[in-house]
This record gives structure tokens, sequence and C-alpha cells, in this order.
């Protein structure tokens, strides 16, 4: 059976994962993968989690399992967290949620509930979207079109092109969004496109899946959800995938969580057993250890409050980074306006430069990069930003 078998190509961002992690250079600059990173250029355990592991190891008594839905402590937590207590779709008891394997886990499992009820489900996305949003899409079976969204010229978002295509979807159709920081260009929509976005999903009737895998990691942590809350107070129905990867360093634990909001309790009782039935059959049940972290901080008043500044800090430092990369560039590529960098959020940009440029900047600069010129703003740092400038000027 296996002989038949091709090798595949990895995926870009983890082929350039390895092609860093291999390169013995130790000026090497690593602009790839979406982890933040620290001025020492480590991605190290936040305090709060830190502390809230322990206190959770020490009071753990057993290993049995959770159960296929995961922890309903955190699912609810999880809940505030995205669309705040007093959300009216939570008030009206029409949200439904379930722990996930990280935000990947999510955007399968809302895949194959779409996939349940409609297998001929057209899923649209971004151009570009993030790399994984396709095989993990169209794995379930579901077909992927794109909508025009970036806009390269002012590094911003397309919107009116973006607007135009969404009214001639058909209705039912699925749009997949990102709440914000979006991966991989870091053009987020603002709060009067949001609201304009609303109308039209609305007059078309469209069902958002909305990925939302950097909350806090933009402009804040009710900012950056602000599309979630609006579409979830406003609509019938919405999906919506979270990852508390970047906001908790949670990477490797695999923490997730899928929103389901219906039309009614009942409808989301029976949406919501579907859920469970279909990530039995997938993963069975989700990591335990990581969503119980996450569940703790958001629970305990002093850990969370910890935890906020620790969010605010990350994010304070990459608006800074952005600020002080466009300074650099400023002076030693005067000749090109990167000026965009500093009006996008989260970790990504992108650059916009060739693919022989990023390939010259990897191979003669030891600076990587995907080859679409998505960079991870996070990688940056006081030591490394003027070599970063000065390789730039010498491929451009
Ligand atoms: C990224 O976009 O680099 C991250 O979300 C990590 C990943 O799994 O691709």
């Amino acid at each position: 059976m296996f002989e038949r078998l091709e090798p595949v190509i990895p995926d870009p961002i983890l082929r350039l994962m390895a092609a860093y992690r291999a390169d013995p250079e130790p000026r090497k600059v690593d602009l790839g993968i979406g982890v933040y990173r620290d001025d020492r250029g480590d991605t190290p355990i936040l305090p709060s989690v830190r502390q809230a592991e322990r206190i959770m190891l020490a009071r753990q008594e057993t290993k049995s399992y959770v159960g296929s839905a995961g922890n309903l402590g955190y699912n609810a937590a999880m809940d505030r967290l995205v669309l705040a207590a007093d959300h009216p779709a939570l008030v009206a008891k029409r949200v439904r949620t379930i722990q996930t394997p990280g935000g990947c886990g999510a955007l399968r499992l809302g895949a194959e509930l779409i996939r349940l009820v409609r297998p001929d489900s057209i899923v649209h996305v971004s151009t570009p979207t993030w790399a994984n949003h396709g095989p993990l899409i169209c794995g379930s079976g579901l077909k992927l079109e794109h909508y025009p969204y970036f806009d390269a010229a002012s590094g911003g978002v397309q919107f009116g092109a973006m607007l135009a295509a969404f009214e001639r979807l058909p209705a039912g159709a699925v749009v997949l969004l990102h709440a914000s920081c979006h991966n991989p260009t870091g053009a987020d929509l603002s709060a009067g496109q949001w609201r304009e976005l609303l109308a039209v999903v609305q007059r078309r009737g469209l069902l958002p899946f909305i990925d939302m895998a950097y909350q806090g990691l933009g402009e804040g942590l009710e900012a950056d959800a602000f599309g979630v809350r609006l579409f979830c107070a406003e609509l019938p129905e919405v999906l919506c995938a979270v990852s508390c990867s970047k906001n908790f360093g949670l990477y490797r634990e695999r923490v997730g969580s899928l929103h389901l909001l219906s039309t009614t309790a009942a409808a989301g009782d029976a949406a919501f057993s579907q859920l469970v039935r279909l990530a039995r059959g997938i993963w069975s049940m989700p990591p335990d250890h990581g969503a119980a972290i996450v569940h703790d901080i958001l629970e305990d008043p002093r850990l969370r409050a910890q935890w906020l500044e620790e969010v605010s800090a990350m994010r304070r430092r990459i608006q800074g980074l952005r600020h002080e990369v466009v300074q650099q560039l400023k002076v030693h590529c005067p000749q090109r306006d990167f000026s965009f960098i500093e009006r996008q959020r989260g970790m990504f940009s992108f650059f916009g430069i060739s693919v022989e440029q990023v390939q010259a900047l990897r191979t003669q600069h030891h600076v990587y990069m995907t080859d679409d010129s998505r960079m991870n703003i996070a990688g940056l740092r006081p030591d490394n930003l003027e070599y970063f400038a000065r390789a730039v000027a010498q491929v451009l």
C-alpha cells in the first residue's frame, strides 16, 4: 500500500523553521514561524503560565479522561474572554463551545460540521490567507475559493473589492475571516469596516467562520474581538475558532476552542452534540494540560491580572518594533516606503519584496521569512534591527 506514496514538500512555514534551525550562522534572524519572541530571541513561558502550572500540578489528583467536550470550566471561561460575560448571545444561551487541540483543531472541527450539514459548501478565504487554512478546510472535503483582501499598494485591505465579492456570494456561502492580526499580511479591518461587512453578510445570508488566533496582540483583548462580538450580537449563526497558542504562549500544549452561535438554545444543543460526536471520531478527547492552565489563569483574579499585563507587554513590544523597523528602513532604504508596517497589527507583515529578494536575504544574510515575504515582526530585536535593514538595502 505505502510503496505508492510520493514524498511531499513540507508546508512553507515548517520548511523555513527547519532551515533556520539548521543554519549555524550566529547572526541569523528568524522572521519565519509565528511565535512570539522577546528581546533575546527567546519564546519564554509566561510567568502567569508557570505559576498556574505549578499550582495545577500540585493539585491534580488524576489523569483520568476529561471528556470529548473538554474542560467545561475552560469552555465557559473562553466564552467570556472571546465575547465578554454580558454579551447578549451568552445571556440568551445561544453559544456552545467545545475545547479543541489548538486553533487548528477548531478550524478542522468547524469544517467537519459544515460538511456534515452541507457537503458541497465552499469556504471563501482571503487572498492571501494562512498557509494551513487550505489543508485544514479541504481536508474535511470542503472546497476553497478566494476573495480579494490584501492591497499590496497601500499595505491595507482592498475593502471595496472584498465587499463587492461578498455581494456576489450565494446565500449560505461560508466566509472565513481573520478576527484581527491578519495572517500573513497584518492588514486588519477597522471597526467601521466590520460594521459595513456585517450589513452585507446579513443581506446575503452568509455564514461567517472567524479565526481568532491573536486576541490581545493587535490593539487589545477587547478591540481584537470587536468583529467577533459584533457578528455574534447581530447574526443568527457564527462559527469562531480560537487559539491560545500565542496570547498564552502555550503553542505546543495545543489549546483552542470552537464557539458556535446558533439561532436558538435548542438548535445549539443539537449542533453541540454533533460537534462532540465529530471530535470523538477525530481525536476523541482534547489534551487537558494547557486548557487547565488557561482556565486557572482566567478564573483566578491575581493570575488573570498578571496575564493581562503580560499580553499587553507582548503587544507593546510588537508595536514598538513596528515603529523601530520603519525608522531603520527609512535610513537604510530611503528609496522605498515601508511606513505601512507601522499601520499593520499583530505579529505579521507582508514585506512586499520578490521571491528572489526573499531568497537572497536568506542565503546571503541569514534572514528568514517565507517566500511570500511574510515576516514575523516579533523576531526582530534591538540588536538585529540595523543588521536587518542593511541586509534589506543590499537585496533591494
Ligand atoms: C504561523 O502562521 O507561522 C503560525 O500560526 C504557526 C503555524 O502553525 O503555521
